[in-house]
């Protein structure tokens, strides 16, 4: 037996022994009482009983430990053409003087602090002075609209927010505050107080009763002493795509989190303290969280905050540059980003323009890895290029290639094998078992290893309806896919209604939710349609109110804009088409998955369930008028 099956055999077999000794890397105040609790199974918990502080464990532990001149965070901005480094010490003392300012506000253990800001270090601060203080983080991403900001407030009602004046989009400011204001004139449940950093490309409006400037905030403060928590404490809730208009609010714990974290980092990426590690991921999502943030501080690296794009700030060299410059070892992205920088470099001439000697590995993660992509960057960067699966809500990778225990042959479409921690399995319909190559739902059998989430926020009942129903002991993670004869891994397509545009969740419900809102629209369909360089991205099908005369086109632009407007740029909402009729089922599901194959010119069967056939041609029609759609000759008809 390999040295990853003895350790993925061990993490199954013994998972309360294997996670204690993983937990020896982490500081605790107290021990915990049992390493798995599973009291109110199928929810479980980690480490209960057991008090620690995650702040403490990225931060002043390697203060103490003499790591204090190494830098933690290195913030590269090439948007704003700054680079500014943060040691372990200035980090843990800004982190324990803004903490200062949020106690100041009267946050205390257990209240939210909603944080919407751009890729600077002070969003990175104000979420480790949440963990310091106790309270729970909610990171909400820049580029969602006021309405999404809105639901996430409701839903957290946060005692304060943290926000700043502007972000900075290629060619654009994008102006925070009115989005801010916004999104809490539609709430019920406001929060106290605003805390908002001026930058200096664009100052905000602050309304003198309940908003504070960042550095008025910390005028007077004092810096804040880590608070011990229970393990099982929520460290923060990230809200993330479900199948409707209301996203889930995956939660966090602290003690397994932590655990977790600091044992992928030698174990799956194969990191050690000391060196750089790049996740170029936007906070607001969950590689941001983990990968970002909270791993390589947990293990005492030095993290990488990037405020650009991978092409265009100013060119697809952009990566390279700051490997270079920054000797990062380890790049973790989306593919989305290599494709971006392959369509401006196909031939790799700024990858020659820089030494890339000491950058070792690159991982990729968020959406399905093409072939094509993999071993493009494969060639050009001449370093394992890993691609690797996990989601929001398991916090860490379910499956990959661990090249810190033993590094398998890579096989381009495959993110290798399950890590350890995690039974992943392929089931049917009923929750039988598949055979090794067979496709079906990708589940992994209870409990989940620590990290994942436990729970959705104030929504035990949601949760065990959403993942844990289908399959009784099982995790469904809404994949489809199958393990072939080695145990190779692959995660083919989600089979539920979110899609994947550009390494980022998106449901198309919620999409459907704002067409449905325009007073022409009578029903409508969103689907995931194929695209080159973000993968997929969303296409609206609409039928219109009879009697409704006006241009299509401008009603088409009316919805694209009101999803820009409801659901923000991010959606990549660009193209609306007016049909006769959505096809369905005789029970009146509309066939999302069917338009989408002939979308995508694929081949399709037309389902035995089909209310009326001919719907299925007038779509193809539509759909070919408007360029998509070379079509496939129908199978079965
Ligand atoms: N704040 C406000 N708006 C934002 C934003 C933010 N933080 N991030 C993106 N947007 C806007 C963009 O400006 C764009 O607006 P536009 O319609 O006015 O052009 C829109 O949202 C779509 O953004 P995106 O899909 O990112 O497209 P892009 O053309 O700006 O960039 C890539 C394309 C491939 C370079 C980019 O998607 C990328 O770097 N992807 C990496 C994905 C990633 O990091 N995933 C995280 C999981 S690992
Ligand atoms: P998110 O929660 O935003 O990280 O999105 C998770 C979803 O992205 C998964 O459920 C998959 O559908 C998809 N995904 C993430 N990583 C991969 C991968 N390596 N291969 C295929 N799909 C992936």
């Amino acid at each position: 037996m390999g040295r990853l099956e003895e350790t993925y055999q061990h993490s199954l077999q013994e998972p309360e022994a294997f996670w204690a000794e993983a937990a020896t890397a982490i500081e605790w105040d107290e021990p915990w009482q049992r390493v798995l609790d599973d009291s109110r199974a199928p929810l479980y918990r980690w480490f209960a009983g057991g008090r620690m502080n995650t702040s403490y464990n990225a931060l002043d532990r390697h203060v103490e430990d003499g790591r204090a001149n190494q830098p933690a965070l290195i913030y590269d901005s090439p948007v704003t053409d700054t680079v500014a480094t943060l040691t372990y010490r200035e980090l843990r003392d800004a982190v324990a003087l803004f903490a200062g300012a949020l106690a100041a506000q009267g946050v205390t253990r257990g209240d939210r602090v909603i944080v919407y800001m751009p890729m600077i270090p002070e969003a990175v601060i104000a979420m480790l002075a949440c963990a310091r203080l106790g309270a729970i983080h909610s990171v909400v991403f820049g580029g969602f609209a006021a309405n999404e900001l809105a639901t996430r407030i409701e839903d957290a009602k946060p005692k304060v927010i943290v926000s700043a004046s502007c972000g900075i989009e290629p060619g654009r400011l994008v102006e925070y505050k009115p989005l801010l204001d916004a999104a809490i004139g539609m709430v019920e449940s406001k929060p106290q107080r605003c805390i908002v950093l001026q930058r200096p490309m664009l100052e905000a409006a602050l309304d003198p009763d309940r908003d504070i400037e960042w550095n008025a905030a910390l005028t007077g403060a004092t810096p804040a002493a880590c608070v011990s928590v229970d393990a099982t404490d929520p460290l923060y809730i990230l809200y993330t795509s479900g199948t409707t208009g209301q996203p889930k609010g995956i939660v966090r714990d602290n003690g397994g989190h932590a655990v977790a974290l600091a044992w992928t980092m030698k174990n799956i990426y194969d990191v050690d303290p000391g060196e750089v590690y790049w996740a170029a991921s936007d906070i607001g999502w969950t590689v941001g969280h983990s990968y970002t943030v909270y791993a390589p501080l947990l293990h005492g690296c030095t993290t990488l905050l990037y405020e650009g794009k991978p092409v265009g700030t100013p060119d697809a060299g952009a990566f390279w540059r700051v490997i270079e410059q920054h000797d990062v070892c380890t790049l973790f992205t989306a593919p989305t980003a290599f494709r971006a920088i392959r369509q401006q470099d196909p031939n790799g001439e700024q990858i020659e323009r820089y030494d890339l000697s000491r950058f070792r590995a690159l991982f990729l993660a968020g959406e399905r890895c093409d072939p094509e992509t993999l071993n493009w960057a494969e060639q050009q960067l001449r370093v394992p290029v890993i691609d690797h699966y996990w989601q929001t809500e398991t916090g860490w990778p379910v499956a990959a290639n661990c090249i810190g225990i033993e590094r398998l042959p890579v096989v381009p479409g495959s993110p290798t094998k399950p890590v350890p921690g995690w039974d992943l399995r392929v089931v049917d319909e009923d929750g039988s078992q598949r055979q090794r190559g067979e496709i079906g739902a990708l589940v992994v059998k209870l409990p989940l290893p620590p990290g994942s989430s436990p729970t959705l926020w104030k929504a035990d009942d949601r949760f065990l309806g959403t993942y844990l129903s289908s399959f009784p002991g099982y995790y469904e993670t809404a994949d489809a896919g199958y393990i072939d004869d080695n145990g190779y891994v692959f995660v083919m397509a989600r089979t539920d209604d979110i899609i994947n545009v550009a390494g980022h969740r998106l449901s198309t419900g919620a999409i459907e939710e704002v067409l449905a809102a325009h007073p022409d629209v009578a029903e409508c369909a969103v689907v995931g349609v194929a695209d080159e360089l973000k993968g997929q991205i969303p296409l609206g099908l609409l039928v219109l109110k009879a009697g409704v005369e006006r241009e299509h086109a401008e009603i088409c632009d009316e919805t694209v804009q009101l999803v820009r407007e409801r659901v923000g740029p991010i959606a990549v909402f660009k193209q609306a088409v007016v049909v006769d009729r959505l096809p369905k089922t005789r029970s009146g599901k509309i066939l999302r998955g069917t338009m989408r194959r002939i979308a995508d010119g694929e081949r399709y069967t037309t389902p035995a369930t089909i209310d009326d056939p001919a719907v299925l041609d007038e779509i193809s029609e539509t759909l070919e008028r408007i360029g998509y759609a070379q079509i496939q000759p129908a199978v079965g008809r």
